[in-house]
């Protein structure tokens, strides 16, 4: 393998996407590097509780702006250095879910791509998208119990971030695989490794 490979996961709030994440990064081994965002850095963490903190209401912009300052603090510290060590960067959540959550959720739009190509933010070789109907996540959420301040939003927040990722992943067919995160976890961890070894043959 002459360069690394940069696979992210995303979906909306309890569609599984860690549990694959998780299970994808074991599947490679010592080759993999599983991290994620927001929260992959120190900075990051520090960023990731003022965004997760339910006490805080950040306005929309300056939400977005706190997710890409995270993931350019990510870039420059894990992802750019691990992908020159050749090594197979797993990402739980990335750029995907700003583009649903910041530009489509909350309207910001452009700021988004704007940044990001500020940032020379790097494309992922393959995107994960696991899909789930909402009611289902949200019975989950219950379930689990916890809930962060974006977890906490509306029904029809998360529908529009649904909506948003399967619209990406239609606009990006090469980039975005598309699964089902209604079938259980180990069928689904089988599906997933089994793409990836179509899609990368002799690198993954
Ligand atoms: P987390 O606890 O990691 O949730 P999950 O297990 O669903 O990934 O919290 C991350 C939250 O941040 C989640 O609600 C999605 C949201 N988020 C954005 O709104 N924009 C982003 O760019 C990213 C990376 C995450």
């Amino acid at each position: 393998m002459d360069q690394g490979l940069f696979i992210t996961f995303e979906g909306i709030e309890a569609s599984g996407k860690s549990t694959q994440a998780e299970a994808l990064a074991r599947h490679f081994g010592d080759r993999a590097l599983l991290t994620r965002e927001p929260g992959g850095t120190p900075l990051g963490r520090r960023v990731r509780e003022i965004l997760l903190d339910s006490t805080t209401t950040p306005i929309p912009d300056v939400e977005a702006l706190l997710f890409l300052a995270d993931r350019a603090q990510h870039l420059d510290e894990v992802i750019r250095p691990a992908l020159a060590e050749r090594r197979i960067v797993i990402s739980d959540r990335y750029q995907d879910s700003s583009l649903a959550y910041q530009s489509v959720g909350r309207g910001v739009g452009d700021l988004i791509p704007s940044v990001f190509r500020h940032i020379g933010g790097l494309t992922p070789d393959l995107t994960i998208l696991i899909d789930l109907d909402v009611e289902v996540a949200l019975e989950r959420l219950r379930q689990r119990g916890a809930s962060n301040r974006l977890d906490a939003e509306a029904p029809a927040f998360h529908e529009k971030v649904r909506r948003a990722f399967l619209e990406l992943a239609k606009a990006e067919p090469c980039r975005f695989e598309v699964f089902d995160g209604a079938v259980d976890v180990k069928t689904l961890s089988g599906r997933i490794a089994a793409r990836v070894k179509e899609r990368f043959g002799d690198l993954a």
